[in-house]
């Protein structure tokens, strides 16, 4: 199969797209052949070295955690799904014409994998943050960082939710966070001010998508550190903040989403790129402003 591969961290352009071995789908995993495959910001950080603490990887290594597609084979124990059923979900090695899920829900019919692809694991993470926040169906809620891959759909959930939302965002991305029914307002220096400028009493709670505004001055918008939660500020884990990194099972989150999608409750903006130009969409992912999600078309 194609992949985009690469055998030592840097700059975007160590990935090349060469033929890989096919991988085989482990016990109650399925393997797929790829039509969309997403970016996220974990994957850049992979290939950078950021996280590694080698100069290059072990083996040469396909990243890509989210993919949408046809099954071509299942796993010991998979009973729920078949070859030939359309799926979309988690799992490894996803940009490739044929990737793994280890969780997965089947694709709403009427969805294209590109949109289902775009929808995984921003969908599962802004379920779970959303849960964390302990507002269900009213409440005021501070988004930080709503215009990119899981503030987009965190807004849209916590709207069709019922609640009030007022989401951070570059200023060009105002007009695309009101029509997603946020309240737009500025990151940065004077954020606690402009919040309050909207909401005296300030928020009920706080969902740090974007992890650069310091702790302290979320925490001191609501009435404890708990009632902010992050997904990215690992940094300030002491502050008192709700963090979290990773459902065990994501299958449920992942339902949640198909059903969100089937309803046309995610609409979120996507850009598209073939496999030969995943240097670019790494780039871009890595500038940190994308709108919406990116997703590969292998
Ligand atoms: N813990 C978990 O389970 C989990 C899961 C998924 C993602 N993450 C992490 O969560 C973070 C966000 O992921 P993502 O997929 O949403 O990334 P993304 O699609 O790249 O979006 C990044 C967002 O951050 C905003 N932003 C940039 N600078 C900011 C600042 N100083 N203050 C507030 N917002 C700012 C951008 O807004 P503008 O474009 O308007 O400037 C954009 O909306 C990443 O660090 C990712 O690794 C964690």
């Amino acid at each position: 199969m194609r992949a985009a591969i690469f055998d030592k961290y840097g700059e975007p352009e160590v990935l090349t797209v060469a033929q890989a071995p096919d991988p085989e789908p482990g016990p109650g995993e399925v393997l797929i052949a790829v039509r969309g495959a997403s970016i996220n910001p974990i994957d850049w950080k992979i290939r950078s070295g950021m996280l590694a603490d080698t100069a290059a990887p072990d083996e040469p290594m396909i990243i890509g955690n989210d993919g949408s597609g046809t099954v071509v084979a299942v796993g010991e124990g998979v009973t729920d799904v078949a070859v030939g059923d359309e799926v979309f979900g988690i799992g490894r090695a996803g940009y490739a014409e044929l990737a793994v899920l280890k969780a997965y829900a089947r694709k709403p019919t009427g969805v294209d994998h590109v949109a289902a692809a775009a929808a995984a694991t921003v969908g599962e993470t802004a379920i779970r943050a959303l849960g964390l926040t302990g507002l269900d169906t009213s409440g005021r809620l501070l988004i930080d960082g709503g215009a990119g891959g899981v503030g987009s759909v965190a807004v849209e959930i916590a709207v069709g939710r019922g609640l009030t939302v007022i989401a951070t965002g570059s200023p060009a991305n105002h007009d695309y966070l009101r029509s997603l029914g946020a309240t737009p307002i500025e990151y940065g220096p004077g954020l606690a001010g402009r919040v309050r400028a909207i909401w005296p009493e300030g928020p009920d709670a706080v969902f740090d998508v974007a992890g650069q505004t310091p702790a302290a001055d979320l925490i001191a918008l609501v009435a404890a550190p708990d009632r902010v939660v992050s997904i990215a500020n690992f940094a300030e884990a002491d502050s008192g903040i709700q963090l979290t990194e990773g459902a065990r099972d994501q299958g449920p989150a992942l339902r949640q989403v198909a059903d969100l999608l089937a309803a046309g409750g995610l609409r979120v903006p996507v850009r598209t790129f073939p496999l030969d130009e995943i240097a670019t969409a790494h780039r871009l992912s890595q500038d940190g402003h994308v709108r919406g999600k990116l997703v590969l078309e292998p």
